[in-house]
């Protein structure tokens, strides 16, 4: 649901015994409401009980001529729910695919550990 950007962005997260489950991005009229595909699915992962040990990879997709790197506050979502060593694929519609680790997305993160 895109209709002020008209960017449209797709998720996907791989789960231990073959299933798949997907997000995408859901803007609102006050664009800071806006919810992105990552974080989309990755609620969805843990809204049906499954959590990082359970993750194998993510894919991140946009309508776009160039891989869409995750947004800020996506990363730091991702970097909290994903395992540490989660494949990320970040692709687009017309074939490009940038494999990337979660250490290359967000260096010196702040996480669960630092509290
Ligand atoms: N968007 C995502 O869904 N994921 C990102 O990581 C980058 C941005 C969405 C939010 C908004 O709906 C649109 O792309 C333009 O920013």
């Amino acid at each position: 649901y895109v209709p002020y950007s008209n960017f449209y962005v797709g998720a996907a997260v791989e789960i231990k015994n073959v299933s798949m489950i997907t997000g995408v991005n859901v803007e609102n009229v006050s664009y800071g409401l806006t919810n992105c595909a990552e974080s989309t699915a990755l609620f969805t992962v843990y809204s049906q009980g499954d959590r990082k040990e359970d993750i194998v990879a993510m894919a991140v997709v946009g309508k776009s001529d160039v891989t869409t790197g995750p947004c800020g506050a996506c990363r730091q979502v991702m970097n909290e729910l994903l395992p540490e060593k989660c494949v990320i694929y970040l692709s687009n519609l017309v074939g490009k695919t940038k494999e990337i680790t979660m250490e290359e997305l967000l260096p010196f993160a702040f996480g669960p550990s630092d509290l």
